[in-house]
């Protein structure tokens, strides 16, 4: 008899940012198929509507623009439908693919506070009842440019090399009260942040070829490192960014 109860996620609840599109719905289906609760949140209402109807477990949409939000406060309703948080997905983001000289101050600071500092207020707000309840999983969403730079990403760049380090600072400050800090550094996955990636066939094919796999990322690609973080299968790791990036930074 096999028994995976160690990625169980029944009787979890789960948020996760930017569930409305891409890798975020992605999770939010595998956290769903392991047994969670989610809580997506997202601005986009029809979006967050049908990701209610199809999830195959339990759900609760959070409709709000996490950049105006009040981050105290956001997650308050949800809360008290489902129960304390267990789990948090830092996915939300945005790339707005300036030219250096071309960033604004409004475009550098929504980058980095959506990207960066967003993750860092939510996952404060509830670290306290996590702590309480004996433990807690975040998990956020780094970059190949967590690594290195990319043409026109500064703003962008900059966050993702600061989501590195804040998942190893997470983890120091929270870990020794059972709360692990993990981040996932996705290769090239599409979505409608990388449209302009793969609306190119040849930069598509350039990026396929860098990996040591030989192809871009398939969303499901994600299910199982997202399952595996967000489940006591991995509970002394901690402080990490795992690529899942068939190889792209290995090459
Ligand atoms: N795709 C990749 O290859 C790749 C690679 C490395 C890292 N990532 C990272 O993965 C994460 C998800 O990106 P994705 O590729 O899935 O992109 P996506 O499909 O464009 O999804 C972005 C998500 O962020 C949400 N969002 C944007 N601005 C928001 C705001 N002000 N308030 C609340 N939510 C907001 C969007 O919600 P609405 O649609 O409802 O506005 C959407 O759900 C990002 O952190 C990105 O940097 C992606």
């Amino acid at each position: 008899m096999t028994d995976n109860s160690m990625f169980s996620l029944q009787d979890k609840t789960a948020v996760v940012t930017g569930a409305t599109s891409g890798i975020g719905r992605q999770q939010a289906f595998a956290l769903s198929r392991a047994g969670a609760t989610v809580i997506a949140v997202g601005r986009n209402a029809e979006a967050l509507e049908s990701l209610m109807e199809d999830l195959p477990g339990n759900g609760v949409a959070v409709q709000t623009d996490l950049l105006n939000a009040d981050l105290s406060d956001v997650l308050h309703e949800a809360v008290a439908m489902t129960g304390p948080v267990d789990i948090l997905c830092n996915t939300a983001g945005i790339n707005l693919r300036e030219p250096a000289e071309n960033v604004s101050r409004k475009s550098w600071n929504d980058t980095i506070n959506l990207n960066l500092s967003v993750p860092f207020f939510l996952a404060r707000e509830l670290v306290p009842d996590m702590r309480e309840r004996g433990g807690g999983k975040i998990i956020n969403i780094a970059s190949l440019q967590s690594e290195r730079a990319f043409a026109n990403s500064i703003a962008y760049g900059a966050s993702k090399g600061g989501v590195a380090q804040l998942t190893r600072a997470m983890a120091e400050a929270w870990s020794s009260d059972g709360i692990c800090c993990n981040a996932i550094g996705p290769g090239f996955f599409p979505t409608s942040l990388t449209a302009a990636v793969f609306n190119d066939s040849d930069i598509a094919a350039r990026n396929a070829k860098q990996t040591a796999v030989g192809r871009n990322g398939e969303l499901k690609d994600l299910d199982g490192i997202t399952v595996f973080l967000a489940s006591s299968a991995s509970d002394y790791i901690t402080g990490q960014v795992i690529y899942v990036d068939g190889g792209f930074t290995a090459k």
